[in-house]
């Protein structure tokens, strides 16, 4: 049976002052092993959040690695980087990162590459446009940006592998997929991921994203191939957030 895991995603928000009470929060919602809980959070603040968390089954993670190990890369920040922090997580491929940093597919893949040779588990986020959507290209768009991952993984390291279907128009917007939507979704990545390995399939958590709250967790995660959240505006709540992984545990 697959853990549910409820991951925030605080993206480019918070300061020392406001994690403190956020992870001050956090830490009063968790209390048992029954859903995986982490946060995403910036580069800059890894060792806060790690010192903060430590003692607590919340994981950390970070929002993006570099495909490079070490070396001449000004700003990007490498796997072995996060892993030094404590990260158990790190997010590859983003709408944000693919939309505003021009990340390719083939881009994510690396970095999921990246992600694995360090250890870390890498939360691969794929997801379709309004307009894709209309054009009922969802199923392909995101099918070739999952492929792209899984031509590259080794088949060994296929279970290691966290999904998230965040869908463009659902990110922040409030639009959120109706729990069929999603389903019908991550049903297909699931299969895509059983065409390669029917155990790795049955194994891999697919998270969904794109404006999950308190009020919409519930009927998301209830659905069979729902095992989890990435969770961005919500995630910088701890009341929202604890709701979430209250939902999650029923
Ligand atoms: P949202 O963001 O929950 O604010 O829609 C989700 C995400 O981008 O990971």
């Amino acid at each position: 049976m697959r853990r549910t895991l409820i991951a925030g995603n605080w993206k480019m928000n918070g300061s020392l002052a406001a994690n403190d009470v956020l992870l001050a929060g956090l830490k009063q919602g968790v209390g048992d092993d029954l859903v995986d809980v982490a946060v995403c959070v910036p580069a800059p603040y890894l060792a806060q959040c790690a010192a903060a968390l430590q003692g607590t089954s919340i994981r950390l993670g970070a929002q993006d690695v570099s495909t490079s190990v070490s070396g001449a890369y000004t700003g990007e920040v490498s796997g072995a980087m996060l892993q030094d922090f404590g990260c158990r997580y790190v997010i590859v491929g983003h709408s944000e990162r693919r939309s505003y940093h021009g990340e390719t597919s083939a881009v994510v893949a690396r970095k999921a590459l990246a992600a694995l040779a360090a250890g870390l588990t890498p939360i691969v986020c794929v997801g379709e446009t309004l307009d894709e959507r209309d054009a009922e290209r969802t199923a392909a768009v995101v099918g070739a940006q999952l492929d792209a991952v899984l031509d590259a993984v080794a088949a060994t390291d296929l279970a290691k592998l966290v999904i998230a279907y965040e869908p463009v128009w659902a990110i922040g917007t409030g639009k959120t997929a109706t729990p069929q939507m999603a389903q019908a979704v991550h049903a297909v990545l699931r299969a895509r991921l059983a065409a390669r390995d029917a155990e790795a399939a049955s194994q891999v958590q697919i998270l969904y994203g794109g404006s999950m709250k308190p009020d919409n967790a519930a009927d998301l995660l209830a659905m069979a191939d729902i095992d989890g959240g990435l969770i961005g505006g919500a995630a910088l709540k701890a009341a929202d957030f604890n709701a979430i992984i209250a939902a999650a545990r029923q």
